[in-house]
């Protein structure tokens, strides 16, 4: 498979009154060509400042301390702002959380669609407003020649995310990253443009990073799962192997978490405590302290990443070969069943 991204030991740090906060710590992972990479954690965990290292679009505090990040083998981290301003949107493009913000209040929808192509491409106006109809019939406006003129506060909030999308894609990117695209909306409103994206995908071949906390969300639309806590990844595999065969006790926690829906009386599973202070790392596991199956030398050492395929890695001690063998909560298993089972209905 093609790499189109590859993020090797990226360390990025921020200078702050109160210390270096050291928010990303050793990440890696690749980017294929054409597949959807979902980034899921907590609050915090340092998916935002991953994906805006990758757009070099860090605050004046950061540091990029360690790492390299290649975009078809060419190094993101030591280009020049100008370099950086033909890649931004061109041939990688983001989609930021709240919709309303990335829109101009002012402006028609239309004319901002076309200017944002007219800001990278030599084209007329008149192509431009072409080429933004095109796209607001792909991302599902309806009757979107009259609605070229509307302006941003005329939509439903479930279109305002679809015109941001239409920005971000008139460029044709090849790299498109959503960063956590449907917080602010409705779970129902969250499944169309989650769907939306993967048609779309299917017709312009793009790479997409999706970044969420909610790893329900990306059950459908994921080919790879990273999971993150507290500024590392701590395991990697395909949708089906963190969904079926899930090895870190926080994708456990994760897993525990989605709400199930459907039973009346469904408690809702947060993971116990918080993530640790990145002021001053732990040196052991990070996650020692909230994991229930800890052993002790969580509290002494970093787990490495332990393979379980090709495809599949995880950072927990507990899959060291003298480690005890521990099965997830039952309670989460029972989430996990009611889960697989909805999966199973909709796919068939
Ligand atoms: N400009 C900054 N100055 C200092 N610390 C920062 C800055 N930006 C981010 N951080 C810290 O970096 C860490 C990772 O933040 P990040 O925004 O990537 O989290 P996230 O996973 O995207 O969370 P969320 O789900 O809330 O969006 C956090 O501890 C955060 O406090
Ligand atoms: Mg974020």
């Amino acid at each position: 498979m093609e790499k189109i991204l590859e993020v090797k030991n990226l360390n990025i740090s921020f200078d702050t009154y109160a210390g270096k906060v050291r928010a990303i710590r050793g990440v890696d992972f690749d980017l294929n060509k054409g597949e959807t990479l979902a980034i899921v954690g907590e609050s915090g965990s340092g998916k935002s400042v991953t994906t805006r290292t990758i757009m070099r679009l860090l605050s004046s505090n950061a540091n990029i301390d360690e790492g390299e990040i290649l975009f078809k083998g060419e190094s993101i981290v030591d280009k020049t702002e100008k370099e950086m301003q033909k890649i931004r949107g061109r041939e990688i493009a983001m989609i930021f959380q709240d919709p309303m913000t990335s829109l101009d209040p002012t402006m028609t929808i239309g004319k901002q669609v076309a200017e944002s192509l007219r800001k990278h491409k030599k084209v007329s106006k008149k192509e431009g407003m072409k080429a933004a109809l095109d796209l607001l019939n792909l991302v599902g406006i309806p009757d979107a020649e009259k609605r070229l003129k509307n302006y941003p506060h005329q939509f439903s909030g479930g279109q305002r995310q679809r015109i941001v999308i239409a920005i971000a894609l008139i460029c044709n990117p090849e790299i498109l990253i959503a960063d956590e695209p449907t917080t602010a909306l409705d779970v129902t409103i969250q499944a169309q443009i989650l769907e939306l994206l993967k048609e779309i995908q299917e017709k312009i071949e793009t790479s997409i990073i999706f970044i969420t906390h909610d790893l329900g969300v990306v059950a459908n639309v994921a080919d790879r799962v990273a999971v993150m806590y507290a500024g590392r990844i701590i395991e990697v595999g395909t949708a089906e192997e963190i969904f079926y065969n899930p090895q870190h006790p926080y994708t456990w926690g994760l897993l525990g978490s989605m709400p199930t829906l459907d039973s009346e009386n469904d408690r809702l599973y947060a993971i116990p405590g918080s993530p640790p202070d990145l002021l001053d790392p732990p040196k052991g596991d990070a996650f020692y302290p909230r994991n229930e199956f800890a052993l002790k030398i969580d509290a002494e050492m970093e787990p490495p990443f332990f393979e379980l395929s090709a495809t599949h890695k995880a950072a927990t001690w507990l899959l060291a070969p003298q480690a005890p063998k521990v099965t997830p909560p039952l309670e989460i298993q029972r989430r996990w069943d009611i889960f697989r089972k909805k999966q199973n209905q909709y796919s068939a």
